[in-house]
């Protein structure tokens, strides 16, 4: 069997530069390596309701935003399913077959739910909406037979119970649901883009994001505006380029090509990063040429942006197109579930069994 891929994100805002080195750029490798024959990327809208059931406009808003951002950074409808999740009802009869199997204590006991929880301060009133949402993913993974499923780390819990689900499914009604595999991020450093302040995350709560929708002109006022090395206080002094976020996004997203473009005093990052070390390169430098290096990345994909953005219709018109071929196949995995567990009662014959 060949290998199919899902994944996804929740529309909750614009996705940013995190996402683009973590995700988006990875997935549309994969698209374009040919190796796929199906692949579904889904907009969450659903499980975004779990937090979010007193803004729903919030998410309806973003649902384009996050559809222009994928179209933008190269995902083509042509070669990958854009679907939006809520427009599949059949997501929501597996997951109520699937929460059978799974204990309330288990579900507490995922990491991911607890970590969320504790952010949203929902200490003992957990929606049970939000509490289940784990449950769901898997509804999500294994209504397309996806056996790959490319995420950051912190969704691996996800993962796992996704694959127990499969395993406990299969163990009650016979050989039906596919495994699905985590695919991670090649490295770290693009798993985990810090923020534009040094804190470990870019998260638009805390305001340290660069978004792929950004003008160059915001760009560069966050790039100048970057935490470094705060001990590296005047240009002759020694720098620390580990736990600097300037030299982590060149690390991500620079290479030879733009040092002789843009720098060609330095050869390549490791070059570079030796005369910092040693004293006597300032951060105004360095910034100048990490936003050279970053409109490389940003120029096509907001010169793309700019053409779907007038073009919003053809926009929803690709995402009822993948909706609705999405939904066709999560129909047939369905139907083989209902028949695994012996609930089709009017197909031939099955009644009277
Ligand atoms: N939970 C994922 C996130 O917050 C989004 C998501 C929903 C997802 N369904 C999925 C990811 C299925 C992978 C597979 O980013």
């Amino acid at each position: 069997m060949r290998d199919v891929i899902l994944t996804g994100d929740r529309p909750t805002g614009r996705l940013h530069l995190g996402h683009y080195a973590g995700s988006l750029k990875n997935r549309v490798e994969l698209q374009n390596s040919g190796s796929y024959d199906e692949i579904y990327i889904m907009i969450a809208d659903s499980q975004a309701i779990t937090d979010n059931a007193d803004n729903i406009g919030k998410i309806r808003e973003n649902i384009l935003e996050v559809a222009l951002d994928y179209l933008s950074c190269g995902l083509d409808p042509e070669k990958s399913t854009l679907l939006i999740q809520s427009q599949i009802p059949e997501l929501c009869e597996l997951t109520f077959y699937y929460m059978n199997l799974v204990t309330l204590a288990r579900l507490q006991r995922n990491p991911t739910v607890k970590t969320e929880s504790a952010l949203r301060d929902f200490e003992n009133s957990i929606p049970v909406g939000f509490l289940v949402y784990p449950v769901s993913q898997a509804a999500d993974i294994t209504a397309f037979d996806a056996t790959i499923v490319p995420v950051g780390g912190d969704q691996l819990p996800m993962l796992e119970q996704a694959r127990e689900i499969v395993r406990s499914f299969n163990a009650l009604y016979g050989e039906t649901l596919v495994e699905p595999h985590a695919l991670l991020p090649k490295n770290e450093a693009m798993g985990r883009l810090p923020g534009t302040d040094g804190k470990a995350k870019m998260s638009k709560s805390l305001g340290n994001v660069i978004n792929l929708a950004d003008s160059p002109e915001e760009v560069k006022k966050k790039v100048m505006g970057m935490y470094t090395d705060p001990k590296h206080l005047r240009v002759e002094d020694p720098g620390n380029t580990k736990d600097n976020p300037v030299f982590i996004y060149l690390d991500v997203f620079s290479n030879e090509g733009h040092f002789e473009k843009y720098w060609p005093e330095y050869k390549n990052l490791e070059e570079l990063k030796a005369h910092y070390e040693r004293g006597g390169l300032g951060d105004v430098k360095v910034k100048r040429f990490l936003n050279q290096v970053l409109e490389e990345t940003l120029q096509p994909i907001r010169e793309k942006r700019k053409f779907y953005e007038a073009r919003p219709d053809e926009v929803y018109r690709i995402l009822q197109e993948g909706s609705i071929k999405a939904r066709r196949k999560a129909a047939a995995v369905l139907k083989r579930v209902r028949q695994a567990m012996g609930l089709e009662y009017f197909d031939q014959g099955e009644a009277r069994q």
